[in-house]
């Protein structure tokens, strides 16, 4: 990674500036972000880890304008998102492709229609033009044969699958991807992240992604931003994590390196 054109702002699609945010609980108020500053470089992959809790769901929110932060900005193309409303917001919005944790799929609606609505609702096709681009995409992530099926029938797996179809429809600038593999086996999130590397070099986005796919998520990354305690750090290499002075840094590396996500089969959240 060219730190160089980091420095750069306008290579910097998304900004996070003393950004702080907090919950009222009852235990009093609970900060989950305490002053963070970091920036998502244009066209790279941004990973970010962490443990339960740390605020990634939360982050990915702030983004989007889902959240507001209690202070400083979050600024995406130079656009302090927390200030836009209605229109702007709404147009802020078609820059991205969005796979929220769980998948969020319409229960009422068949794969083929969860994948082609946001076709239907954005852009004027015609009939078979949102045809095979449906089908194309759903013959890469392997749902082929599946697309008269309800979500209910699916498997968690297949329910990722279908929201990641849904996300990439409209060629997004920028994705983010709330843990796009958990719940999926070791191939398919291998082919997954092949997925993402190939679409990445064909469309040029810029990708967010939230997962805890250590250390198989680092082949994909350009930086890996950990969140801890309210606390941000960013690293662009695997071997920067590991040599950090940091214990919990160490031990989060530790943790994640010894942990085989084949286990954790079942869990999409
Ligand atoms: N709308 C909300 N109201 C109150 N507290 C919230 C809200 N959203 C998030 N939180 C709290 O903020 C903290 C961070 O939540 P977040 O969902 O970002 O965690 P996460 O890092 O995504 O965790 P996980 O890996 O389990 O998905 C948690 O303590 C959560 O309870
Ligand atoms: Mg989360």
């Amino acid at each position: 990674m060219n730190k160089d054109n980091l420095d750069n702002n306008t290579d910097k699609v998304i900004r996070f500036i003393d950004v702080t945010k907090s919950f009222m609980g009852r235990e009093g108020r609970h900060v989950v972000l305490d002053g963070v500053n970091f920036s998502v470089p244009r066209g790279k992959t941004t990973v970010i880890a962490g443990g339960s809790g740390q605020g990634k769901s939360v982050t990915l929110k702030l983004i989007l304008g889902l959240m507001s932060q209690d202070s400083g900005h979050v600024l995406v193309d130079g656009q302090d998102v927390s200030r836009l409303r209605g229109e702007s917001l709404r147009r802020l919005r078609t820059k991205f492709g969005v796979l929220f944790q769980g998948a969020a799929l319409f229960d009422s609606l068949t794969v083929y229609e969860n994948v082609a609505l946001p076709l239907r609702e954005r852009i004027r096709l015609k009939g078979h033009e949102i045809q095979e681009r449906v089908m194309s995409t759903l013959n890469d992530l392997e749902l082929a044969g599946h697309e008269n099926k309800y979500p209910a029938q699916l498997s968690g797996g297949m329910k990722k699958r279908v929201g990641l179809a849904r996300a990439l429809q409209l060629d997004p600038q920028i994705v983010l991807f709330d843990e796009p593999t958990t719940g999926l086996d070791p191939l398919m999130t291998s082919e997954i992240y092949d997925m993402f590397s190939r679409n990445q070099d064909h469309i040029g986005y810029t990708a967010v992604i939230v997962s805890h796919d250590i250390p198989k998520v680092f082949t994909l990354a350009d930086q890996i931003v950990i969140l801890n305690k309210g606390e941000i750090d960013v690293f662009s290499t695997p071997d920067e994590i590991q040599h950090s002075a940091k214990p919990y840094i160490q031990e989060f590396y530790e943790m994640t390196m010894n942990h085989d996500n084949s286990h954790d089969g079942n869990r999409v959240t």
